[in-house]
């Protein structure tokens, strides 16, 4: 097995969040072959999740939060994120009405860790998500108090700006839209705030362009004699955008055509870091066309990157054209921590049948190994190959968690 070279690597202190649902138990099928595979981790487990935000109010605990300090990186299986009203209802009793708010840990994780690049490769291509702005910013409920009141002067300003919004305007009773100053909420209008940065898109473009240019070196050692770029290398580029031909590109997916505003942004970004990436083609395109060319030719796209609720779609459907949420695997990048997690969510269905597919989690383990120095590549293989001998369930197989990592780790054997 891949442990005997694996060996001689530093030892490495790897936080296991399994979180909900299959989280836990998917966390557990991989332990042993996680030790044997790279024996210098010392795992690390952590608490985190929907339990402790019942009993505690916070699905982050404190001490999670002290591990996660003390490694190099950490693997993340699922959480469970359910809407606000729900949140409310299964919180402790004694800690409902009070105003306690349920933000979901992953976001928790992602934004305090500052971990703003959300690489999640969907087969030929890979979508790098924002993880820190956008439209996951801010949301809330509008709320204005009269002017004078203290603090009231943003949701003021702000409710200035969309009070006569013909669907805002229906929504509020005359009273409240003339600004009567008895009237304090208005519960039934919320406002998302897309928050967009140079300093963001700046550091996303990078971490995009630099991705880019990894794989096309990948491509080049790996491009053989029939290749349409070895066959004619002097071709157009737009002759040769075959899979593993492309020149690195980064695709920008967003709406520049609707919200300007952003789009001039973004642009500003990207004329800065173009700079420093002379040989990588960045270019704009609208998400919904993206979002068909992803399903009717693949083959075009590169590296996507977009901001959070567009990458978050985005990479969904990318899960969908490789066969399903079992899959797709992700790194969520800052500039000095990472935690890998599967792109699926808790899977509350099938959670407690052994039957739930750890591909997912598996791979997010490969791409934890190159991060933290080892050689995830060994592991990837041997997944791919368990997936074509030994398929779980969901991919019309009928090998179950546990069988499913036994196969891995016979692969991982005989890849030796
Ligand atoms: C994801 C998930 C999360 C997200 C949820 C669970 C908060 O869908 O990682 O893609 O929206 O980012
Ligand atoms: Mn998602």
């Amino acid at each position: 097995m891949t442990s005997v070279s694996q060996a001689t690597h530093p030892s490495r202190n790897i936080a296991l969040l399994g979180g909900d649902g299959i989280g836990p138990e998917l966390m557990e099928a991989i332990r042993p072959l996680l030790t044997e595979a790279f024996p210098n981790w010392s795992l690390h487990d952590a608490a985190i999740g929907w339990s402790r935000w019942c009993s505690d109010g916070n699905p982050v605990p404190q001490e999670t939060w002290e591990v996660l300090d003390r490694c190099d990186a950490a693997l993340f299986a699922a959480i469970t994120s359910k809407p606000a009203a729900d949140a409310e209802r299964e919180l402790a009793p004694e800690l409902r009405g009070k105003g306690v708010r349920y933000v979901s840990p992953i976001l928790q994780l992602r934004k305090r860790l500052d971990l703003y690049a959300n690489v999640r490769p969907v087969q030929d291509f890979v979508v790098v998500r924002e993880n820190t702005e956008g439209l996951y910013a801010h949301d809330f409920t509008m709320a204005y108090l009269p002017d004078g009141d203290e603090g009231s002067a943003d949701s003021f300003d702000l409710w200035k700006r969309i009070k006569d919004d013909t669907t805002v305007a229906a929504t509020v009773t005359t009273e409240e839209a003339s600004m009567n100053p008895t009237a304090k909420a208005l519960g039934d209008v919320a406002v998302a705030l897309r928050v967009t940065t140079t300093f963001g898109w700046e550091r996303l473009l990078r971490t995009g362009a630099k991705l880019a240019l990894e794989r096309a070196e990948n491509r080049a050692r790996t491009t053989d004699s029939h290749s349409p770029a070895a066959r004619n290398p002097n071709a157009a580029a737009s002759d040769v955008e075959a899979p593993g031909v492309v020149t690195p590109r980064v695709t920008i997916a967003d709406k520049p055509n609707v919200l300007r505003d952003s789009g001039d942004v973004i642009a500003r970004a990207v004329e800065r870091v173009t700079a420093e990436f002379p040989q990588v083609t960045f270019e704009f395109a609208n998400a919904d066309i993206v979002a068909m060319h992803m399903v009717t030719e693949p083959e075009r796209f590169d590296v996507i990157v977009a901001e959070n609720l567009i990458g978050d779609i985005l990479s969904d459907l990318g899960a969908g054209l490789m066969g399903g949420m079992g899959l797709p695997a992700s790194a969520n990048y800052g500039d000095s921590f990472a935690i890998f997690e599967p792109v699926h969510g808790s899977a509350p269905d099938i959670a407690g049948q052994g039957i739930a597919n750890p591909t997912a989690l598996l791979l997010s383990a490969a791409m934890c190994a190159d991060y933290v120095g080892d050689d995830g590549t060994p592991l990837r293989d041997a997944v791919h190959a368990a997936m074509a001998s030994n398929p779980t369930r969901d991919l019309g197989g009928t090998a179950t968690t546990v069988e499913f990592v036994d196969t891995v780790r016979s692969q991982l054997n005989r890849l030796e």
